[in-house]
């Protein structure tokens, strides 16, 4: 989540934002574990016009396509929300996207500086509130950006925690991973993570569709995620999930399209019932 430090200079208030990247960065040592201590004020006067204009671009980019080709609940969750193409979206106050979700779900989310650890990341999971990168890029990296923005974040990610079977997922994904330190559910959780929330595709009336982030705000690997010969969609199942490794820097060649998202709710509350029961075994070897 790390941006350019210019970037940042011109839309972050940068005591506070050094102040919760320095809580963040110590989180889980001792005095360090309240979440609410990571968080900023978006400080939504310092968008500039071009700001404001490449959200609009990347929205448009965007929204037509994933009319017909994203989840229905994704597509629920950004109506339910209020997201729109000619502004960023306002965080906090009246009729901000807080505000709907809040009733919808009781998610937020919540400003962070950059990037988090990971264990600071899920303790805001575990409690509803996710991280969200306050920053865009600019507009000469329209077509890709490699590290998350607001685009990302908001576009890509919140639609769906507006859905009450996705935000019970997340936040129990959330509590499993804050609360196991063994190496192996780490990266089992890193995976499916990764499969679902980033890159999930789900299958609707016979038709796959997408709903990860990663693909929602991409243009260019969404398209290769429905299209693309050289993907191999595979059915979900949670445990294959969380043994396939995955790399980051190029298109998935791996994908894994749910039924439902009962099936991945379902399938996290007896994973983290197995992590909860190992937990005392982790501990003593
Ligand atoms: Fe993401």
């Amino acid at each position: 989540m790390m941006m350019n430090q210019s970037l940042n200079d011109a839309m972050l208030d940068d005591g506070e934002a050094r102040e919760a990247q320095s809580y963040a960065d110590n989180f889980g040592e001792s005095g360090f574990d309240d979440p609410s201590r990571m968080y900023i004020s978006q400080k939504y006067d310092g968008y500039t016009e071009e700001n404001q204009a490449t959200w609009t671009a990347l929205y448009d980019q965007q929204m037509g396509y994933l009319s017909e080709h994203a989840s229905d609940v994704y597509l629920d969750g950004a109506r339910a929300i209020k997201l729109v193409r000619d502004q960023i979206p306002h965080l906090e106050g009246e009729k901000s996207i807080n505000t709907y979700l809040g009733e919808l779900t009781g998610w937020q989310s919540r400003p962070v500086p950059g990037y988090l650890p990971a264990k600071a990341f899920f303790a805001c999971l575990s409690q509803r509130d996710f991280p969200t990168t306050i920053v865009i890029r600019p507009m000469e990296s329209i077509k890709y950006l490699p590290e998350p923005d607001i685009f990302h974040d908001i576009f890509g990610h919140v639609p769906l925690h507006a859905d009450p079977v996705f935000a019970d997922f997340l936040q129990t994904y959330g509590k499993a991973s804050l609360l196991t330190d063994d190496p192996y559910h780490t990266e089992r959780l890193s995976r499916l993570f990764w499969f679902t929330v980033e890159f999930g595709l789900i299958r609707e009336q016979g038709e796959l569709k997408l709903y990860g982030s990663g693909l929602i705000s991409s243009p260019g690997e969404s398209r290769h995620a429905l299209d693309s010969a050289d993907v191999e969609r595979r059915p979900f199942d949670l445990d294959a999930v969380c043994e396939t490794p995955f790399e980051i820097d190029h298109y998935q060649p791996i994908l894994y399209v749910l039924d439902s998202f009962e099936q991945l709710r379902d399938g996290m509350n007896d994973y983290a019932q197995r992590i909860l029961e190992g937990v005392g075994n982790e501990k003593s070897g």
